[in-house]
């Protein structure tokens, strides 16, 4: 039996991509200098495509691969991947839910105590002679007590409350609805905003939560509050975060995400109370193979008439 197509359209793990290999034809799309050129002749055998969220699957290359039959993406994130051209066309998407959800709650609590820890600050501290030129650090913030603002009560935000609690932290939840677990649910975000000491940002990304977090929620937060964003960059309305992080609206910003990836706004970047990292809460060894097993479990799961594993 001939083996499928499958575009690579952004490669997985290599171990990952040595089984897809030994199972399909491989075409990469990925590096092809001329893209339309690589498709010419072989469109139409294309089965099935493999992507990351980061890279995502527009609708404008859906439509030129007449026999696509499933897209499988790594990452949870799907805001890149034209899910809805893909339903109306039939086309499965998967992607890689729960199996990342301890890194990126360990990585977005990290930021929380980094930030109110003051981590960096300390660290350079030492590192720069200032603690033996000029004594002892000043004060940082206590997290028990505080309490978190959670954005966005999915999976992520329930992992990050779990820790939350550990650290004998005060867990506050805004979402659609009210849910069966024990935090306080906060329904008006300005609210949650008011209470907060940290707001944490776990919704998904894409048009309904574009710019959820704007300035008059910043407001709200007040000059002693921290934001955390391990969402999307385009949940915060980046220049009012800009300018509550330069005028004392807020007192600073954990961020794993920008609304211009990679290309953090040097502006941002360099604000004394902003601690940033390069979109990268999934980024180990363990989650990312994980991940990327995901999207081969997915495609032999299609391939073989069995349901989806992971299906969005
Ligand atoms: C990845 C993510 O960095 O899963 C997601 O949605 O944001 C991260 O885990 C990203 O998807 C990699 O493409």
């Amino acid at each position: 039996m001939s083996r499928p197509d499958v575009l690579v359209v952004w490669p997985i793990l290599p171990d990952q991509m040595r089984q897809l290999g030994e199972c399909y034809t491989l075409h990469r799309y990925d590096e092809a200098s001329d893209k339309d050129g690589f498709l010419n002749g072989k469109a139409a055998s294309i089965r099935a495509a493999v992507t990351t969220g980061g890279h995502g699957f527009p609708g404008d290359l859906l439509g030129k691969l007449p026999n696509l039959e499933i897209v499988s993406s790594s990452g949870v994130g799907v805001e890149k991947i034209d899910v809805a051209a893909c339903r109306a066309r039939g086309v499965p998407v998967t992607n890689t839910p729960d199996v990342l959800n301890d890194d990126v709650a360990d990585l977005g609590f990290g930021m929380v105590i980094a930030c109110l820890r003051e981590m960096p600050q300390g660290q350079a501290y030492v590192k720069s002679g200032g603690w033996a030129r000029q004594g002892m650090m000043h004060l940082t913030t206590t997290l028990s007590g505080k309490t978190i603002g959670i954005v966005g009560l999915g999976r992520i935000g329930r992992e990050i409350a779990d820790r939350a609690r550990a650290f004998k932290m005060r867990v506050a939840y805004t979402g659609r609805s009210k849910q069966d677990v024990p935090f306080d649910y906060v329904p008006d975000l300005i609210e949650l905003a008011r209470q907060a000491d940290v707001l944490m940002l776990t919704v998904p990304g894409g048009a309904a939560t574009r710019h959820l977090i704007s300035a008059p929620v910043l407001a709200a937060l007040g000059p002693r509050g921290w934001v955390v964003n391990m969402a999307r960059g385009s949940v915060i309305d980046e220049p009012a975060l800009i300018a509550a992080l330069k005028d004392g609206t807020i007192r600073g910003a954990g961020l794993d995400v920008y609304w211009n990836e990679p290309n953090v706004d040097p502006e941002l970047a360099a604000l004394p109370n902003v601690l940033v990292y390069p979109h990268h809460s999934s980024g180990t060894v363990e989650t990312r193979a994980a991940m990327s097993q995901l999207v081969v479990d997915n495609l032999a799961a299609h391939f073989a008439g069995k349901p989806l594993v992971t299906p969005v």
